[in-house]
């Protein structure tokens, strides 16, 4: 996969991206607004084992946020399973030398496209901490709904702490809510 957003580049992971990972994910800012899966610190191994697990998957679901021809970040979906088979969460994280130059926006407009069709998603969503609030920002900017705030709905760094609720439905379900899967 290859989109060009402007901005960036939102492509499929590669050989090779994992020699720079580190310097951008290795990140304790960054990894206080993910989940505990994402490590830190964030050594050249894990980026290799990141690696591994996204190049050539047998659904590919994550994709790298490329700028300048260097992968800086990631974009995901997790799809869920049996009857929630019709949504995805939708995670990111971009280097903190890139934030603030609305390189996830464009890369999250090119994802809401590809999830939708490729995945013939109804339901867009992502939960950031409700403190976050440039990702708030980001989904509000590219047409997320708020639909609630989560309570305790999680702990990070031994903190428990709210998290909001956002989601983008697809037009085309909303259009035809017969077309079952
Ligand atoms: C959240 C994150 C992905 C945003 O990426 P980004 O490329 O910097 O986002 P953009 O530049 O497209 O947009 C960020 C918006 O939030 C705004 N923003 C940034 N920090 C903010 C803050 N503390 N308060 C309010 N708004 C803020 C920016 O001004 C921008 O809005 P604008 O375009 O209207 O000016 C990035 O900060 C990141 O990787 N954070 C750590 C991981 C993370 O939080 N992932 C999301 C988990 S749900």
């Amino acid at each position: 996969m290859n989109i060009n957003c402007g901005l960036c580049t939102v492509r499929s992971w590669q050989y090779g991206d994992e020699d720079q990972l580190p310097r951008h994910a290795n990140n304790k800012t960054i990894w206080l607004n993910l989940r505990d899966s994402f490590p830190n610190p964030y050594t050249l191994t894990d980026a290799q084992r990141w690696i591994q697990y996204v190049v050539d998957p047998e659904l590919e679901t994550n994709f790298a946020i490329d700028v300048g021809g260097e992968a800086v970040g990631n974009i995901g979906l997790r799809i869920g399973e049996d009857i929630d088979r019709c949504s995805a969460e939708l995670w990111y994280w971009i280097g903190q030398d890139y934030w603030g130059r609305g390189i996830v926006s464009a890369a999250l407009k090119a994802m809401i496209d590809y999830g939708f069709t490729q995945f013939k998603l109804a339901r867009l969503y992502a939960q950031p901490m409700a403190h976050n609030a440039a990702s708030i920002n980001v989904l509000e900017k590219a047409g997320f709904r708020r639909e609630g705030l989560l309570r305790s709905s999680i702990i990070k760094n031994n903190v428990l702490m709210d998290t909001v609720l956002y989601a983008y439905l697809s037009s085309d379900w909303l259009a035809d809510s017969n077309d079952f899967i």
